[in-house]
């Protein structure tokens, strides 16, 4: 479970010098594209596992941006970022908020459905939260087709002299099941010098691209694309557009969408 990984609890003070805001800067103006492209203007957004708040606070100029997250210690450092934002603390799985936005994401946070049931609840979350011509976006790191272990790492620093960097090492045990694997190593030091070394292993979903497109199209959403990854960012894009604006046929054809390839 998510909220059982250190990074996101006791840890996630640590979170702007793991995953510094500023490198959320050009997915954020991939994503303000494509909602400025969207059919319907976009205005309202919901933000599922929304974390450290990294992407909405490239956001927030020009979008009203709804922020939940399953872990408070996440929200507190998004809130920090964050202050005119509304943060929720709620499960991308259950969460009901009784309103509609025009556009809902659900960011690298959806690698935590590590199995069909879960994405399936996520995608219906989504969708109720999906006003009529609305947009779904989903942004997973991987997937299944395309999957390649992986070794990668990043970190900073702030002004009170802490420092963070990290390793991430990503391998998929089975690769017949939904989910691969993510071996980190934080090293933290303190302003006083002092360093813990946390390792920490985390389950990822890696789910087909066939079975994101049917779980989408069961869901309910007209029209479904899967987007090759923007330069820069390294996971995938599903867009999903629920049907029934007025004067628009309720399962219509692919919308004409900017190539984000
Ligand atoms: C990699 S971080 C997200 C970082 C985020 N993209 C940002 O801009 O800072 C993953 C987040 O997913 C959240 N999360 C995991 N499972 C969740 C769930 N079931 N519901 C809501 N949030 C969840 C974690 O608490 C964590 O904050």
């Amino acid at each position: 479970m998510a909220s059982d990984y250190r990074v996101y609890s006791d840890l996630a003070g640590w979170w702007p010098l793991i995953s510094p805001p500023e490198e959320y800067t050009g997915e954020a103006a991939q994503l303000a594209d494509l909602f400025r492209a969207a059919e319907i203007p976009v205005r309202e957004v919901l933000d599922l596992g929304s974390g450290g708040g990294g992407v909405a606070v490239h956001l927030k100029d020009r979008l009203a941006m709804t922020l939940v997250d399953l872990s408070d210690e996440m929200l507190d450092v998004s809130r920090r970022l964050n202050p005119e934002c509304e943060h929720v603390r709620g499960d991308m799985r259950t969460i009901r908020l009784g309103r509609t936005f025009d556009a809902v994401l659900v960011h690298d946070a959806i690698d935590y459905m590590t199995t069909e049931d879960d994405l399936r609840q996520v995608i219906e979350t989504v969708f109720v939260h999906c006003r009529p011509g609305g947009l779904a976006v989903f942004v997973p790191d991987h997937v299944a087709d395309t999957f390649r272990p992986f070794t990668g790492g990043g970190g900073g620093s702030d002004a009170s002299g802490r420092q963070a960097s990290f390793t991430e090492w990503t391998w998929d045990p089975d690769p017949a099941d939904d989910w691969i694997q993510a071996e980190y190593e934080f090293v933290l030091r303190s302003a006083d010098a002092t360093v813990q070394v946390v390792q920490e292993t985390h389950r990822l979903g890696a789910f087909s691209r066939a079975t994101w497109l049917r779980l989408l199209g069961d869901a309910g959403f007209g029209t479904v694309t899967a987007e090759a990854a923007p330069a820069g960012v390294r996971g995938s894009l599903f867009v999903a557009r629920r049907g029934g604006e007025p004067g628009q046929p309720a399962q219509g054809p692919t919308p004409p969408m900017r190539s984000m390839e």
